[in-house]
């Protein structure tokens, strides 16, 4: 959720934490702020609302400080209000501390603190950090950090700067990710890596339980467990230019218009053509491990769980494997039997969603293998996972997820296809599906260049309350991914739904003023979706259905229809969604709805 941005360095201070900060207000933006040492005290700036608000008090401050830390917030304790905003500091002054995370016993050691004389000034769990370190500080903070950090529960990433000690930042790491930039001259401590990109590539990743001691020209990391650690220096695969708008009017549209590309990043390199197979080195398993895999269990969240759902059904039909896919919350709290043989999977764009996290987690405990599909390279989930297949779909920024989820459903088609070979899955038919798969982008593409179509679908159709989506097989999770889109950026409720199941009780809200999407592309079910649109039509449901290429029966069933080109049904939800993606994003503009930053959201959801 919140963003972090710490900085060393001879940059102008306050312009560089801002710009860091602006990098990351997609992590989440009610509130902002900013500490810095000056002339031996702790100067804070916080303002509520938008880093832009923030950077209008900055703008009026001069500064000679070299070090400084800075948050951009998504409230989980405490209303969005400048009190609340972090860095908070400690009753006596000396400490400001930027938290990630949740502490969970907070209220705990807040009456404790309280029942010591010391009064608090914010609502927040993380303002109980600084009065704790504040209590052990004797000079040195970095001891003083690793004193209180034992008596935290919870979830944190941490970056704290004293008084009496200005050229230092201190930063400890426990279930919320932090990165170190390692510049010339200069130090980041950031929760993302987007922020330091425009700085340095060298990035060190940060270990839950690592605390570090950041100058200008030196870390030093400390486990609290295990000492200090050298750790290698790795180097950011993307560019500035890859967390810039290019011309778009926001990320989310320039995210979906990358789709052609980031899909053939999915597969490119993984597919063997002459073998009719895929190559998918980062599973590290051997052929003995994969050939013994008997089942499924993939867990996610939101988008990447839709994702999951569009897995299932690849891996039952393509490897005959059972599958078993969960909200990744609710897989924590059930007792999952994981057999030997079990190939458990965690789907994540940030690889840092904290559900997803602890799902993975008490997988590991129970000593299954665990593998990922995720995004964000050296994130958590994909260090904390034996092995997986990385998205190379780029930054998303935008929080609506979208080229994440169609590169997660081709990673999906490359993994089924893995296992298909090694049981039941001829030569021929792999040869088949990987030629189709290596179309899509061509297709996707014919799709983009006709958005105008869909811009003026969302005008006509989606301008009310309430949306019904509706797939079959599949199309289902494509139907539940645009209901997702449509509900969490243009804020019209939608639900997706099954298709048939629309008769079991859906079918009630059907009137002349319900939007009926419909993915209704050609495949095994398109014939009993064509009765379920006709069942939707004689309730004076207005249809628009999403269509194969050629099709002649479906315009006379439906409102509106948008063509997409013809592919195998098993890839159908890579195209599918990409109409529903732009009825989304269009509908959200034509509100005037923050499409990049949409109200209560935030892109990683790193508390559970
Ligand atoms: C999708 O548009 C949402 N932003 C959200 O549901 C997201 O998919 C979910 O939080 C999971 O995120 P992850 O893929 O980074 O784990």
């Amino acid at each position: 959720m919140c963003g972090i941005f710490g900085y060393l360095g001879s940059r102008p201070l306050l312009e560089t934490l801002l710009s860091g900060l602006r990098r990351l207000e997609y992590r989440g933006y009610d509130s902002s702020g900013i500490g810095y040492v000056e002339g031996g005290a702790l100067r804070i700036l916080r303002e509520k609302g938008k880093i832009a608000s923030l950077a209008e008090v900055a703008d009026s401050v001069q500064t000679k400080a070299t070090a400084g830390i800075s948050h951009t917030r998504w409230a989980t304790h405490g209303v969005p209000e400048k009190r609340n905003a972090h860095p908070h500091l400690s009753f006596d002054g000396k400490i400001a501390v930027t938290h990630n995370g949740i502490i969970e016993n907070y209220r705990e050691l807040k009456e404790r603190l309280q029942k010591a004389g010391v009064a608090f000034q914010s609502e927040t769990d993380t303002e109980v950090i600084a009065h704790l370190i504040a209590k052990n500080y004797q000079g040195d903070l970095y001891k003083a950090v690793a004193a209180t950090l034992p008596l935290l529960e919870g979830a944190y990433g941490l970056a704290i700067l004293a008084a009496d000690e200005p050229d230092l930042i201190v930063g400890a790491r426990k279930g919320s990710p932090l990165v170190i930039g390692v510049g010339e001259g200069e130090m980041i401590l950031s929760s993302d890596t987007a922020a330091i990109v425009p700085f340095t590539k060298n990035v060190v990743y940060m270990n839950d339980g690592e605390l570090v001691t950041l100058r200008r020209d030196h870390y030093q990391l400390t486990s609290l467990h295990a000492g200090p650690r050298k750790a290698e220096v790795s180097s950011l695969s993307f560019d500035v230019g890859m967390i810039e708008k290019k011309g778009f009017e926001h990320f989310m549209l320039k995210e979906i218009f990358e789709q052609a590309e980031t899909v053939a990043n999915a597969y490119r390199g993984r597919i063997l053509p002459d073998e009719g197979n895929v190559k998918l080195g980062g599973l590290n398993f051997t052929a003995a491990d994969a050939k013994a895999v008997r089942r499924a269990v993939i867990v996610a969240c939101g988008t990447s769980w839709h994702a999951a759902l569009v897995g299932e059904y690849l891996l039952e039909n393509l490897a005959g494997l059972p599958v078993e896919v969960d909200y990744a919350s609710e897989y924590t709290s059930r007792n999952c039997i994981l057999e030997d043989g079990t190939l458990f999977l965690a789907i994540s764009q940030s690889g840092e969603t904290a559900d997803t996290l602890s799902a993975l987690r008490e997988a590991r405990t129970k000593g299954a293998k665990t593998h990922g599909i995720v995004n964000v390279v050296g994130s958590t989930i994909a260090r904390e996972t034996d092995g997986g297949i990385y998205l190379h779909a780029g930054p998303e920024i935008g929080v609506a997820s979208t080229k994440a989820f169609t590169s997660q459903v081709t990673a999906l088609v490359l993994l089924a296809v893995y296992f298909g070979r090694l049981r039941l899955l001829p030569s021929e038919d792999a040869r088949r599906i990987l030629t189709a798969l290596t179309k899509i982008p061509e297709q996707i593409q014919h799709i983009l260049e006709r958005a105008q179509t869909l811009k003026d679908m969302a005008a006509r159709y989606l301008d009310g309350h309430h949306a019904l989506y509706l797939g079959r097989s599949y199309n289902f999770p494509v139907a539940l991914e645009g209901a997702l889109k449509l509900k969490e950026i243009s804020y019209i409720h939608a639900e997706g739904y099954p298709a048939a199941e629309m008769k079991h009780g859906p079918i009630a809200l059907i009137d002349e003023n319900m939007p009926v999407i419909v993915v209704a592309t050609k495949g095994d079910t398109y014939a009993k979706v064509l009765s379920n649109i006709q069942e939707v039509r004689a309730r004076k449901g207005r249809v628009i259905a999403i269509a194969t290429e050629g099709d002649k029966d479906i315009a006379a069933a439906s409102d509106e229809v948008f063509y997409v080109p013809e592919t195998l049904p098993m890839l159908a939800p890579i195209l599918n969604v990409i109409p529903l993606q732009l009825l989304a994003y269009y509908a959200a503009v034509a509100r005037g709805c923050d499409v990049d930053q949409p109200r209560n959201l935030a892109k990683s959801v790193t508390v559970e």
